[in-house]
């Protein structure tokens, strides 16, 4: 998809402030090389290099790691797609803040290349949208976009349960030592049209086909829709649901379990 860089940056920062408490939670040790998947404009990837780790931030959008370099001139940054990319080195950590939940053409794609570009050992930490992440806008949208006689937008997101989730991580080689899945609402930072100025920037490739003259009712409608459940005195606050895990990468050829009487704790 194209992202709107500049927009990304400003309204929606919120993105990046909530991935502050991620950074303790994948702890990056001073020498640690540590790759920030979905990079995006590199915030987080500076969290983790403020803690003296080596971080190379990869993501899909020429645009975004353009912005990342010119932001954090001294970090690494690289394009690629976290379903093929491949690295010529490992690294002792893989983390990613808000950005695996657009990765879906092949989670298990994306799980399988974290667990080559790692060490055995090696720490994958992440935050997603899980299950139920922005049902009120969602809903609101669906119901504007067949009022409006336009059929099902394409939602471009995969929002995994804890055991679905699990699942992957557990089949793709990873040992899950942490795993959330909390509601997480969280303020829109700006503007009194927090569902219209959201669907502008998370859904404007189905936006793009919407007939021009219909934009703007549309988007009126979604507020109107979605201000019952989400606009507050304080604003406008979005349902986030958070999927927050960690996990690590198992030994190659990991000893089978012990059995026996003194197997138990
Ligand atoms: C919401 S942004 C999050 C960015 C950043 N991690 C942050 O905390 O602000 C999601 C990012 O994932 C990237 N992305 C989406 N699909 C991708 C893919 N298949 N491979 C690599 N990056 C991808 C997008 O280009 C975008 O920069």
């Amino acid at each position: 998809m194209n992202w709107a860089v500049t927009t990304y940056d400003s309204p929606f920062g919120y993105v990046s402030a909530k991935g502050a408490p991620l950074v303790d939670l994948l702890d990056p040790q001073p020498g640690e090389r540590i790759i920030d998947l979905g990079c995006g404009t590199g915030a987080f990837s500076a969290e983790i290099a403020e803690r003296g780790a080596e971080v190379l931030g990869i993501d899909g959008s020429a645009e975004m790691i353009a912005q990342a370099a010119a932001l954090n001139p001294g970090l690494s940054f690289a394009i690629g797609d976290a379903h093929d990319f491949t690295t010529s080195e490992t690294f002792d950590a893989v983390a990613s803040n808000g950005a695996l939940h657009w990765m879906t053409a092949d989670p298990d794609a994306v799980i399988a290349q974290v667990h080559a570009a790692l060490r055995p050992g090696g720490r994958f930490v992440g935050e997603l949208g899980g299950a139920g992440n922005c049902a009120e806008l969602i809903v609101a949208m669906q119901t504007a976009w067949r009022v409006f006689g336009l059929g099902e937008p394409e939602l471009p997101w995969y929002f995994p349960t804890p055991a679905e989730y699990a699942t992957r991580l557990e089949e793709g080689g990873f040992t899950v030592r942490l795993l959330e899945h909390a509601e997480r609402p969280t303020l829109m930072t700006e503007g009194p049209n927090g569902a219209a100025d959201w669907v502008r920037v998370y859904m404007a490739h189905a936006l793009a086909d919407v007939p021009p003259e219909l934009v703007e009712p549309l988007l009126g409608r979604i507020v109107d829709l979605a201000a019952p459940a989400l606009r507050r005195e304080s604003g406008w606050v979005a349902d986030y649901v958070r999927l927050r895990f960690a996990a690590v990468r198992k030994p190659d050829g990991a000893a089978p379990m012990p059995v026996g009487p003194f197997a138990d704790p």
